[in-house]
């Protein structure tokens, strides 16, 4: 299994360039990309919109300076991410502050920040109308009975399967709470599937009635690019049909309800590349097992996702790039011991060579994030075009 994909000559330079000199692997964006994927959120024509990037998707500074100067808000779900975005300079509103069993000491940060709060269960919601009573808060709603529940990458995010959210009977007992400001829901990751979000966020829209305060619904992110079979996110026709909705619920309550996305994966995925080198090549069960100066922590999806993490793969050889249309059964591996140190398994590419050069891409979103100490390898540097 194998995708080609496109490389401007530009990239290809910087790569080259880069890999002269830097002795371990290394990420490298094109800041074009990841502007163009915001300004194509900001589009979306439903004018009282605001748009929250999902910060655990990528959180390195540069980045989020990107994101920033575009002019996408932030959305986070920890305190350490809370901090970096005031840190960048995102206040109030612009910061959505959503997480599960949060406990007091989180609470008065995300209280004293001015972010909106998005809370999970009843439980949480006593605890903060105990600490700021008559204050408006949003709910994380798991509408799972009444959709059927699509498994996504990483599980059910709706359901009965899925940890998180209140249930509609939970829902119910808020009734009438004039505190409750939005309604939130995050239908899965890595969704290509449109009608199956604007299925769930109709279910969330019958919820409204229930709740006199509210002012925002927030469908959370989730828009993806699929898995081994790569399609494009068609935003437009997304944007299309939220904005439908969103106006049917406006004119429904008599005012105008805000519309906040949390769009995470899809605004730097196609922006970000992995490069490594070959280090050594061996045969193993009729495969070309390629190693590279590089571990599987350093560029972590296929770590956590073993059977659906999907990158197309890159080699440039002295002659140029190959995409490994043609080619032999190959896997990637690290140059750790770790038995599981693979960054690609199973896919086509042609002969590689000790020298060349590997690039992974779909590698901008929950790659360098995810970076973890296990192992004893540095974070990969993180360049930008
Ligand atoms: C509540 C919430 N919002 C947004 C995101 C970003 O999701 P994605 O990268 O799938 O768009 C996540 C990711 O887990 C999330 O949990």
């Amino acid at each position: 299994m194998n995708a080609s994909f496109q490389i401007t000559e530009r990239l290809e330079n910087r790569i080259l360039e880069l890999s002269a000199t830097e002795g371990g692997p290394f990420y490298l964006y094109d800041t074009e990309i990841i502007q163009q994927n915001c300004s194509r959120f900001l589009s979306i024509p439903y004018p009282a919109k605001s748009i929250h990037f999902a910060m655990m998707s990528n959180s390195t500074p540069q980045f989020l300076e990107i994101i920033s100067e575009a002019g996408l808000n932030i959305f986070v779900n920890s305190r350490v991410h809370l901090e970096m975005a005031m840190q960048l300079g995102y206040h109030g509103e612009e910061i959505v502050f959503a997480a599960s069993a949060m406990d007091e000491t989180t609470m008065i940060e995300v209280k004293q920040s001015g972010a909106i709060p998005i809370l999970d269960s009843i439980g949480q919601l006593n605890k903060w109308f105990a600490l700021y009573p008559g204050t408006g808060v949003g709910i994380r709603c798991n509408i799972g009975e009444l959709v059927v529940p699509k498994r996504t990458l990483a599980g059910y995010f709706l359901g009965k399967e899925s940890r998180l959210g209140l249930t509609l009977d939970s829902i119910s007992k808020l009734e009438g709470n004039p505190n409750i400001s939005g309604l939130h829901i995050y239908v899965g990751t890595n969704i290509t599937d449109i009608n199956y979000l604007i299925d769930c966020y109709n279910q969330v829209t019958k919820l409204v009635g229930l709740f006199p305060g509210l002012q925002y619904l927030d469908f959370g992110g989730g828009f993806g690019i699929g898995e081994k079979t790569i399609k494009e996110f068609d935003i437009e026709t997304y944007g299309q049909r939220v904005s439908r909705l969103m106006s049917q619920v406006s004119e429904k309550t008599g005012r105008e309800i805000k519309l906040i996305l949390e769009p995470g994966r899809i605004i730097g995925v196609n922006s970000g590349y992995f490069v490594c080198k070959v280090v050594d090549i061996k045969d193993r069960n009729n495969q070309q097992m390629i190693g590279v100066n590089a571990s599987c922590v350093q560029f972590p999806r296929p770590l956590f996702y073993p059977d659906d993490a999907f990158h197309p793969v890159m080699i440039l050889h002295k002659n140029g790039y190959s995409n490994g249309k043609s080619g032999m059964a190959s896997s990637i591996y690290g140059c750790s011991t770790y038995s599981r140190d693979f960054l690609a398994r199973d896919i086509v590419l042609p002969q590689a060579s000790i020298g060349d050069i590997i690039t992974l891409g779909h590698a901008g979103s929950y790659c360098a994030a995810a970076h973890t100490d296990f192992l004893g390898f540095p974070k990969a540097k993180e360049f930008f075009l």
